[in-house]
């Protein structure tokens, strides 16, 4: 089997988790690369419901090894809270769950900056999770951030946040009315969380590259989604890491030869949660009915996800952006009961056609969606477990959106759970 990035092709929430367990089957070890625990990734086995933050949802799997790879912001605390999770629900990610010594840490400065900044932005805000993920990367390209690494030592702790604490006490101070963190306290707290998730800490990229090297399954799990990338997305409101499969290696420490498969998934219909442009939003009736079925409030802040129709020149970006080989289409069952589906084939935008939404913030508003409508199947798809055993016009409906996006479906989701699922080409 190939070693496939599994990646999110519209604004998150995709059901990226989902299908990374259900992939997991086929794959040894699963390495998430990028974000941090502004991420829920919900995932259904039997009766019970994991929603991760930062470990690999691979990790449901008993004999599977798990990495968070450099490019995540790591939350030791959140870290730990997975950990303790795991174990009240029989699962022990001792000895199978390695940590990147080079991925930056989250400390209380930068979730404290985090909300101190979208309270001060107003109406511009962005609508962040709250986790402090965009200051630690900021700290990180500044170089004034703390790596996993050194929680394990004072010696290298001390200095790192005593500097960081300068800048930050003093934005704290003189912009933001907000009281200051006392660095003392941050590294006593902080040493002792090092010795804690300590077990767990090591050099992931040389693992890594034994793995590959050994012929072993890797898969690469996504956080967010491609129309939140940095670069890629609707800046700026998006989040503060690439999204991108191609960032995969450099997140883990590898080359991009480690990569095989490019798989996005993508949704049935399309979501965003915060704020920002979202062409074929639905604030009436119909977007309500899709948040109710599709159960779309966010996994980490409980916020309601902004619901609309596919948006093809959103999953096309993605396909050109992230080098897509196959589509993984979830929640096709939230759509059952629609008499009538709408699909956006492009853009109409100053008198032009776009296929694929822009860069600039200021044309995507300009931008009205194009629909063609579709006749819906009324019929319920969870219990079919095969392309043939389709409704007629849900597999009308499926080969449009592959068609428009120039990308062949890999699997089709139908339900939460791990066995309604249907492979059609993952080759
Ligand atoms: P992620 O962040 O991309 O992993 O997605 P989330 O976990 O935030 O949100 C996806 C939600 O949809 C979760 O509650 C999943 O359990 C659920 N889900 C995933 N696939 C399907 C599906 O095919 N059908 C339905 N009805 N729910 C699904
Ligand atoms: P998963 O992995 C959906 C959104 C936030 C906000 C913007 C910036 O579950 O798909 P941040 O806290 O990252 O600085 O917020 O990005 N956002 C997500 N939206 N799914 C996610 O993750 C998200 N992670 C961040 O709502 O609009
Ligand atoms: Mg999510």
């Amino acid at each position: 089997m190939a070693n496939r990035v599994v990646i999110g092709s519209q604004w998150g929430d995709e059901g990226k988790a989902k299908i990374v367990d259900f992939l997991t089957l086929d794959a040894d070890v699963i390495v998430r690369f990028q974000g941090g625990a502004n991420a829920g990734h919900t995932v259904e086995v039997g009766d019970k419901k994991f929603v991760f933050h930062l470990i690999p949802s691979g990790i449901m799997h008993p004999t599977k090894v798990c990495v968070v790879g450099n490019g995540v912001v790591l939350d030791p605390i959140q870290t730990l809270n997975e950990i303790a999770d795991l174990h009240n629900k029989g699962i022990n990610p001792e000895g199978r769950l390695f940590i990147a010594d080079n991925a930056h840490v989250v400390l209380p400065y930068h979730s404290a900056l985090d909300r101190a900044k979208e309270k001060k932005a107003g109406k511009a805000a962005i609508g962040t999770t709250g986790r402090g993920i965009g200051p630690c990367y900021s700290d990180k390209v500044n170089r004034i951030g703390v790596r996993v690494g050194d929680l394990l030592d004072e010696k290298e702790l001390r200095p790192r946040v005593e500097a960081m604490a300068k800048v930050h006490n003093e934005e704290f101070r003189m912009m933001f009315d907000a009281p200051e963190i006392d660095p003392e306290q941050v590294i006593k707290d902080y040493l002792a969380l090092g010795q804690k998730i300590k077990p767990f800490v090591r050099d992931v990229s040389d693992f890594l590259f034994a793995q590959v090297k050994a012929g072993k399954r890797l898969i690469f799990e996504g956080a967010q989604g491609t129309i939140l990338d940095v670069d890629h997305g609707t800046y700026p409101f998006v989040t503060s890491s690439n999204t991108v499969a191609g960032y995969a290696a450099c997140g883990s420490g590898l080359g991009p030869t480690a990569i095989d498969q490019v798989v996005g998934v993508v949704k049935a219909y399309t979501t965003r949660v915060g704020n920002g442009p979202f062409p074929t939003e639905l604030l009436d009736a119909t977007g309500d009915k899709l948040r109710k079925i599709g159960n779309e409030y966010g996994a980490t802040t409980g916020r309601n996800r902004r619901c609309g129709w596919f948006d093809a020149p959103v999953v096309r970006k993605a396909a050109v952006v992230n080098g897509l080989t196959h589509l993984a289409i979830t929640k096709l069952d939230v759509l059952d009961t629609f008499d009538e589906i709408q699909i956006c084939t492009h853009y109409e935008c100053d008198g032009e056609k776009l296929d694929l939404i822009p860069n600039q913030l200021s044309k995507v508003s300009r931008c009205t969606p194009v629909y063609e409508t579709m006749p819906g199947w009324n019929a319920s798809t969870t219990a079919c477990r095969s392309w043939d055993s389709l409704p007629e016009n849900a597999k009308k409906y499926l080969m449009r959106m592959s068609e428009l996006v120039g990308v062949k479906i890999g699997m089709i989701s139908i339900g939460a759970k791990r066995d309604e699922s249907i492979i059609i080409d993952m080759d």
